[in-house]
């Protein structure tokens, strides 16, 4: 893959954000097989983006998709990375997480391949995340909060017990299974050229194709993350005194990490899980509250922007749904200890411009959790395979007929 070089990036505390790079090439060449730059492009060669990807756990956040947009998905995964899907499908009256999990285990059998499928709101992953020491996941009724973060949470933990570097997150609702694959190479990219341990990688696609008077107009900008990019940088602005963009990438459902960042992050639950990890890289990394991680304050946390080709062609879940997903950014903004009054000021001003707050009402609070490297993964793992019902582990090369190497070890889980 060719990107394009990013010459800037702005830097708030040890997190260094850089510029939007344009994916220049999806392919650049058998030749290009190391790292290698060239006239004002970054050249991520074959081997290089095989050694992330043999790293790299693919998390599927899914409910109630159309089985064949799923396949699809699946189908854009490169073949090294261990996919985890992680359901909250409905399960009557049909039972929509049985569907899934056969096409995850048919596609596996087809392809040789390994994955992990579990759903959300098994009582048994409950149980399994209370016995490692997360209580603040389990809602009234003693089952995990249903919500995107939430499953992005479960996922983490899963891929966290596989011993693999880094993880990535590919929405199940995506029609374009060329566009899940550019983002997966993508990621692979960013993290090959990443020059830290604790590094994230943030897709911004190019284009959302939408019927306007039966034609296809390509929109080039989401109507949620427009606002939450736009706050974000005013978050920044208001520290430097200079205005900027850079932030482009505040919703980016597709984004991937080194588990070494990922397991330090606090996420949040719902739809404010993307925008707060911006929230929470400021916070713990940013220089104005103390650390509680000096040695990633030694190191420094680059978050590569990346500009993607394909359109991104997903289920429209309606325009309440992304009114509900920028308030949530605005709430989590809002809320940092280190979101500067006039900031915090401003936004209160525009969520009661659009009819979202009363005047003299606060934004609600969205929950936040402690990091997923807080957990015991062994015991997370125990609990998992005696009480999680719906947890299956499929091993590709056991389907083969060669010697079983099950996603997760017993004896190999990091503690
Ligand atoms: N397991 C699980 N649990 N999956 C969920 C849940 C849940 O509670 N809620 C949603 N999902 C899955 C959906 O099935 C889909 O695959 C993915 O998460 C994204 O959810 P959507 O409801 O389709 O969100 P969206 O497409 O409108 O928004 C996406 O893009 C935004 C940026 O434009 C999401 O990725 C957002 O998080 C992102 O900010």
């Amino acid at each position: 893959m060719r990107l394009a070089d990013s010459f800037r990036s702005e830097r708030f505390g040890a997190v260094r954000i850089h510029e939007l790079q344009r994916v220049i090439e999806l392919d650049s060449g058998a030749l290009a097989d190391t790292l290698g730059v060239s006239g004002g492009s970054r050249i991520v060669g074959p081997e290089a983006l095989r050694a992330v990807e043999t790293q790299l756990v693919v998390i599927v956040p899914c409910m109630n998709e159309t089985r064949s947009v799923i396949e699809g998905v699946l189908s854009g995964i490169p073949h090294d990375c261990l996919i985890v899907l992680v359901s909250n499908s409905d399960r009557g009256p049909v039972d929509r997480y049985e569907i899934e999990a056969q096409t995850v285990e048919q596609f596996c059998r087809l392809a040789g391949r390994s994955a992990i499928t579990v759903h959300q709101r098994d009582p048994g992953v409950a149980a399994a995340f209370k016995a490692a020491g997360m209580d603040e996941l389990i809602d009234d009724a003693g089952l995990i909060r249903a919500g995107k973060g939430e499953a992005m949470l479960v996922g983490m933990a899963v891929a966290a017990m596989t011993g693999r570097r880094y993880i990535g997150y590919v929405d199940a609702d995506n029609y374009v299974p060329g566009a899940v694959h550019e983002y997966c190479k993508a990621y692979a990219a960013g993290l090959a050229l990443a020059e830290s341990p604790y590094s994230m990688v943030r897709i911004s696609w190019h284009s959302k194709p939408k019927l306007r008077d039966g034609r296809l107009f390509f929109s080039r900008r989401g109507r949620s993350s427009e606002v939450t990019n736009e706050w974000l940088n005013r978050f920044l602005a208001e520290y430097s005194h200079f205005g900027t963009e850079v932030i482009a990438t505040g919703n980016a459902g597709e984004h991937a990490m080194s588990l070494e960042l990922g397991l330090k992050l606090r996420l949040a639950g719902g739809f404010a899980v993307e925008p707060y990890e911006y929230v929470d890289l400021f916070e713990q990394f940013g220089g104005i509250l103390e650390s509680p991680h000096p040695e990633v304050m030694a190191s420094s946390v680059p978050v590569l922007q990346i500009e993607t080709r394909n359109p991104h062609f997903h289920d429209n879940k309606g325009e309440e749904h992304v009114v509900s997903m920028r308030m949530q950014a605005l709430n989590v903004l809002y809320h940092s200890q280190i979101t500067l009054p006039a900031v915090r000021q401003a936004i209160l001003d525009f969520m009661v411009s659009q009819g979202a707050l009363e005047i003299g009402q606060e934004p609600p609070r969205e929950r936040v959790y402690p990091p997923v490297g807080t957990l015991a993964l062994d015991l997370l793992y125990d609990a998992l395979d005696a009480e999680a019902q719906t947890f299956c582990q499929l091993d590709g090369r056991a389907a083969a007929g060669l010697p079983a190497s099950p996603p997760i070890e017993r004896d190999r889980i990091p503690v």
